[in-house]
């Protein structure tokens, strides 16, 4: 697929007039802040278009994209639980997506729904600002569902890891994982959650910890204590809401740097805005429109 072209003037004064509809869908879907952040940046370069979110249950997927088609929805995005599902029901996947097996963005290309991966961007700039050098470390992925499968596409690209670790409840997605990780180049190791032991010895091992599970939206203890975090390690929750989870205060607590979700999200975001539109994301509004709601983290 052609490399994506966007007008960098960004003009605020946009010549597109018509009106389009944006959405992310996924189960839960009621705590996203992508509808905040994607109309501040609509309103912002006078676009009238809009975004907003549905819920579609996990065996309402096919239904809820042939909908979509239906209404000729210009665009959205998708998260959990659906990131892999859905690359069933899309027409095209850019490389990256296919690489990953994943998709959390979905353009309507004259009435092709083409699926690409913003994930990928999204979680390696935030580790990219903290981490520059990946030489011979070794890395924990908590889970095995789109997001982790992003996490790995994106670290296949670093020279030299040492290990990727992968620990999942469900064994079937984990060996599918671990087979990703070693097709794409990385040493990859499945661990289990039930070998607590080994996990935490392994655990405070590695220079990054990445949490791409949904353990943390309701407010649920981490799947990781402080003790299985060092001081010199890295921990990047992807859960946003709330700002700061369990597995991020232990990670205060042990004092390791931490990684917020909200991170991901926008970086993510920037990058889906970009492709749907074909200009550059206004940063800094996107950025205001959602750390307004969650003030400055400190
Ligand atoms: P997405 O595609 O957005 O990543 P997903 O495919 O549903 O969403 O993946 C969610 C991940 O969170 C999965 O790895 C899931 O683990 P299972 O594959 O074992 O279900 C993980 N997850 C969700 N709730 C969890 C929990 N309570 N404990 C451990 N892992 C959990």
């Amino acid at each position: 697929m052609s490399s994506l072209s966007v007008d960098t003037s960004n003009q605020k004064v946009a010549a597109d007039k018509s009106s389009k509809t944006f959405c992310i869908i996924g189960d839960p879907v009621e705590h996203s802040f992508s509808p905040l952040m994607h109309n501040a940046a609509f309103k912002y370069l006078n676009l009238n278009y809009s975004y907003i979110a549905f819920k579609v249950k996990v065996n309402e997927l096919k239904e809820s994209v042939e909908s979509l088609r239906d209404i000729n929805v210009a665009g959205f995005n998708v998260t959990i639980p659906h990131k892999v599902e859905i690359t069933r029901y899309i027409d095209r996947l850019s490389d990256e997506a296919s690489l990953a097996g994943a998709v959390n963005t979905v353009k309507n290309e004259n009435g092709i729904f083409v699926g690409y991966n913003t994930d990928i961007y999204g979680l390696m700039a935030p580790i990219e600002e903290r981490l520059p050098d990946f030489e011979c470390i070794e890395i924990l992925i908590l889970g095995a569902g789109g997001s982790s499968r992003a996490a790995l596409v994106g670290l296949s690209r670093k020279k030299n890891i040492k290990s990727v670790f992968v620990v999942n409840r469900d064994k079937q997605k984990l060996s599918k994982i671990i087979e990703l990780g070693n097709t794409l180049g990385l040493n990859c190791v499945p661990m289990e959650y039930a070998d607590d032991e080994k996990l935490s010895q392994i655990s405070t091992r590695c220079k990054l910890i990445i949490n791409t599970t949904s353990v943390g939206l309701a407010n649920e203890k981490s799947l990781l204590s402080s003790d299985s975090i060092h001081s010199e390690s890295i921990v990047f929750d992807i859960v946003y809401k709330p700002i700061m989870t369990n597995l991020l205060e232990c990670a205060r607590s042990a004092h390791a740097k931490v990684i917020f979700g909200y991170e991901m999200l926008l970086n993510q975001g920037y990058k889906s805005f970009e492709i749907w539109t074909g200009l550059k994301a206004p940063q800094e509004v996107m950025r205001k429109a959602l750390l307004g709601i969650f003030g400055e983290p400190r």
